[in-house]
C-alpha cells in the first residue's frame, strides 16, 4: 500500500445574504468605489447580520453544506478544526460548537489561531491526523466574522474586510493524491502591524479598552502590504522549487484574498498568468480564515482529478504558507 496522504474529497461555504457594496461604505467614511477597487479590487463583501451569532453560525452551516454535498454522515467526522480570529467566545472553542450544530457528536473539535493564514495552519494541522491514520475524516472550517471585529469609522480598514465560512473534507489516499507538502512560518515581532488589542489576558475588556477602541483591527497597511508581497511570493516559490514544479505545471494559485495586487505580484513572481489565480476578492473582500476554502468552493466544478494547486496565504501574527495539494477528484467542467 502506498503512502497515506490527505485527500481533499468536498468543500462546502456559507456566505451570509447582506452584501455590502462600495457606495454604502462611502456614505459611512470618506472613501469612494474608485479608490477602494484601485488600492484593493474589492467591489463587495458580504455581511452577517443578526443578534447573538457569530462564526459557528455561519461555520455549521457550511460544515452541513459539505456534509450534504458529499453524502457522509456526519456521526462518522472523526476530528472538525475551525480556524478562526473571531471565535464566538474565548471558551468553548468555535470548532466545537459546530462540530455540535452540524451534528458531528463523534468528532473532537478545536480551534486554530493563525489569522489569514488559519486555514492552511489547520489544514496541514488535519492532514496529520489522516497521515497518521488516526482518523479516516477530519473537517477543516475556516470562519470568520471580520464585521465584529472591523472598525466602521475607519476607512483604512473597512472596506478591506467580510463575513463568510467554508470547509473542507478530509480523508485518506494512497495514490498520492490531497496534501503534498506544506511550508508554514510565524514570527511574533510583527505583532503590532496588524492585531487587535484588547479582549485578551493583556488588556481585558474594561471602560477604558472600550473608549480607546483597541477591540478592532488595528493595522500598519503599508508594512503588512509590503511583508505579505514579499514573504507570500518567497514561501510559494520556495514550494514550486522543492517539488519542480514550472509555472505551466501549476493549474490554480490559490491565494489568501487580502489585496488583489499582493495576488497578482505573488502571481507574476511564479510565473503564473491570472487566469490560474483563484480570485473572489471582488465579491467577499477578505474573510480570513475563509478566503481559500471559499476560493476552492467557487472553483470546484472546473478542478480535475490531478490538478497540481498552490494554496498561498500571509496574515497577522506575522504568519504566512504555502500548500501544495494535488486534487482528488474530477468537476463537473472536467
Ligand atoms: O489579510 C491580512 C493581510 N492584509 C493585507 O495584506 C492588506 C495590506 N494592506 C493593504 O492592502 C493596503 O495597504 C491598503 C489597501 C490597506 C491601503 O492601500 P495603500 O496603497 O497602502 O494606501 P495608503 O495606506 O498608503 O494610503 C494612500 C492614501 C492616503 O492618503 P494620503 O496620505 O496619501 O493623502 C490614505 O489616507 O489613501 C488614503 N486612504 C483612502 N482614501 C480613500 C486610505 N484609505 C482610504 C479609503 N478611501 N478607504
Amino acid at each position: 500500500m502506498g503512502k497515506i496522504t490527505a485527500a481533499i474529497t468536498g468543500v462546502g461555504q456559507y456566505l451570509p445574504e447582506y452584501i455590502l457594496t462600495n457606495d454604502e461604505l462611502s456614505r459611512m467614511v470618506d472613501t469612494n468605489d474608485e479608490w477602494i477597487m484601485s488600492h484593493t479590487g474589492i467591489k463587495t463583501r458580504h455581511i452577517l447580520k443578526g443578534e447573538g451569532i457569530g462564526s459557528s453560525y455561519m461555520g455549521a452551516r457550511a460544515v452541513i453544506n459539505l456534509l450534504d454535498k458529499t453524502g457522509v454522515d456526519p456521526m462518522e467526522i472523526d476530528v472538525v478544526i475551525c480556524a478562526t480570529v473571531t471565535p464566538d467566545m474565548f471558551f468553548p472553542s468555535t470548532g466545537n460548537l459546530i462540530a455540535d450544530q452540524a451534528g458531528c457528536k463523534n468528532a473532537f473539535a478545536f480551534d486554530v489561531s493563525a489569522a489569514c493564514s488559519g486555514f492552511l495552519f489547520a489544514l496541514t494541522t488535519g492532514a496529520k491526523f489522516i497521515e497518521a491514520g488516526t482518523s479516516k475524516k477530519v473537517i477543516v472550517v475556516g470562519a470568520d466574522k471580520m464585521s465584529s471585529i472591523v472598525d466602521y469609522t475607519d476607512r483604512s480598514t473597512c472596506p478591506l474586510f467580510g463575513d463568510a465560512a467554508a470547509a473542507v473534507l478530509l480523508e485518506a489516499n494512497t495514490e498520492g493524491f490531497g496534501v503534498v507538502d506544506s511550508i508554514l512560518h510565524s514570527d511574533g515581532s510583527g505583532e503590532m502591524q496588524l492585531y487587535m488589542k484588547a479582549g485578551g489576558s493583556r488588556y481585558p475588556a474594561s471602560v477604558e479598552t472600550v473608549q480607546n477602541n483597541w477591540h478592532t483591527i488595528m493595522w500598519d497597511g503599508h508594512a503588512v502590504f509590503k511583508a505579505a508581497v514579499s514573504k507570500m511570493s518567497d514561501v510559494s516559490v520556495e514550494m514550486m522549487e522543492r517539488h519542480n514544479l514550472k509555472g505551466e505545471d501549476i493549474r490554480f494559485l490559490v491565494p489568501h484574498q487580502a489585496n488583489l495586487r499582493i495576488i497578482d505580484a505573488t502571481a507574476r513572481r511564479m510565473g503564473l498568468d491570472h487566469d490560474k489565480c483563484m480570485i473572489n476578492i471582488d465579491r467577499n473582500g477578505n474573510t480570513t480564515a475563509a478566503t481559500i476554502p471559499l476560493c476552492l468552493y467557487e472553483y470546484e466544478a472546473a478542478l480535475c482529478k490531478g490538478d497540481n494547486l498552490i494554496l498561498a496565504s500571509f496574515g497577522g501574527g506575522y504568519t504566512w504558507g504555502s500548500i501544495y495539494v494535488k486534487w482528488a477528484y474530477d468537476g463537473e467542467n472536467c
